[in-house]
């Protein structure tokens, strides 16, 4: 049986062959530490380095490679952000429909740094309202949190008008596009957003184990450090380097996996990203189309006048998510995400919590539309339409 992955929204796969030369070549022929040695191969990781931080600042319209911070994947990207930006008793606005990796940093920091936090519900069609953030905002209002795309419905924030808001009211703004870097242009020329926390391993088609946080000029002078060590400069000063990078990186990095990222930057950069949405647009329209025609299946977002990405959760009546999920993977060799996709917020929204979530397609760059056709033949098939 092929195996049709239809999970791209949890990383990406398959990458671009490029990436895995990359991560191989690196292994088996470079091999060493950045940034700590003066030998030819160290020379190398560090160009390789360097490439992969200026290709992803082209890729974000960001002012200098230096305001790209390498992380471990978007929820350290997250981490990093919310616990360096949010003091004690700081009030952060964010949304219902966040993933736990804004969720639950929120939390700790609430129980250990007192913040407070409201939280949005979007409007029906899965937005939020940017005067609903407008009429939140407070004195003491530090931070906005908020998605660019939903990792359930696809359903993409008006973020340029929410960080305009926040932008008015000298509030910093964070923006998980942990599901739209890579598939949806992002450019921070034009973009008042003050932190962006991507992965590296979805959209922008790098190994797992790799994530970014862009940091705007300036914003780094309000920020803590959680994770502090060496990083092959200064090394006589017992405090962390306040430049950046190096400032927000301590310790060796996954160079392995930043030269499969750098090769992914690359690959992306050729494609382009405006081509991939359209193409991924095309998928998802058809998706979506051919799910909703099948009796028994609900599907949740994909309004017309509401832009998304290629993220579709839906139902099958007379299944549970991960029954459904699971024959369709035993059967017919279509793999999909089942359950609340760690945004336990956005299934009460949509009123699919108590039914133990949704089945989640997500395509992505090497999605086919014979992959769609195949799982659409499936659910069919699994309904008995
Ligand atoms: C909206 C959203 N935010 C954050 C994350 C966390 O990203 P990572 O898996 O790279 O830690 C995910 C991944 O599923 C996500 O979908």
């Amino acid at each position: 049986m092929t195996r049709i992955y239809l999970d791209n929204a949890a990383t990406s796969y398959p990458k671009p062959e490029s990436v895995y030369t990359a991560v191989d070549d690196y292994q088996r022929h470079i091999g060493v530490a950045v940034g700590r040695g003066a030998y030819r191969e160290a020379t190398t990781a560090q160009r390789m380095l360097d490439q992969c931080r200026q290709s992803a600042a082209r890729l974000l319209h960001a002012e200098s490679p230096d305001r790209i911070v390498f992380t471990l994947n978007g929820t350290d990207s997250l981490n990093m952000a919310l616990m360096g930006v949010c003091r004690h008793r700081d009030h952060v606005i964010t949304t219902e429909l966040e993933h736990n990796s804004v969720l639950r940093p929120l939390r700790w920091l609430k129980d250990y740094r007192d913040i407070d936090i409201t939280f949005l519900r979007p409007e029906t069609n899965g937005q939020i309202d940017p005067n609903q953030v407008r009429s939140q905002i407070r004195p003491t209002t530090r931070l906005i949190a908020v998605q660019h795309a939903s990792n359930v419905t696809g359903v993409v924030q008006p973020i340029d008008e929410i960080c305009a808001v926040a932008r008015q009211a000298n509030v910093l703004t964070l923006v998980d596009a942990a599901q739209s870097a890579g598939h949806l242009p992002i450019d921070l020329g034009q973009l008042p957003i003050d932190l962006l926390a991507c992965p590296g391993h979805k959209g922008l088609l790098g190994p797992l184990g790799t994530g970014l946080l862009y940091i705007r000029p300036g914003v780094e002078q309000g920020m803590t450090n959680y994770r502090l060590g060496g990083t092959g400069t200064q090394s006589e000063d017992d405090r962390q380097p306040d430049a950046m990078p190096d400032r927000f990186e301590a310790g060796n990095h996954n160079a392995p996996g930043l030269a499969g990222l750098a090769a992914g930057l690359a690959y992306l950069e050729e494609r382009t990203v405006t081509a991939l949405q359209q193409a991924e647009a095309e998928l998802t329209e058809r998706l979506v189309q051919g799910l909703r025609e099948i009796a028994g299946v609900t599907v949740y977002g994909h309004q017309l006048a509401v832009p998304s990405v290629g993220v579709v959760s839906f139902n099958i009546a007379g299944f549970a998510p991960h029954e459904a999920a699971s024959i369709l993977d035993d059967s017919f060799g279509i793999q999909a995400r089942a359950g609340l996709h760690c945004a336990p917020g956005a299934h009460r929204f949509l009123g699919t919590f108590d039914n133990g979530g949704t089945i989640r397609f997500s395509v992505g760059a090497f999605t086919s539309i014979n992959d769609i056709e195949q799982a659409l033949a499936s659910v069919r098939e699994l309904t008995g339409a």
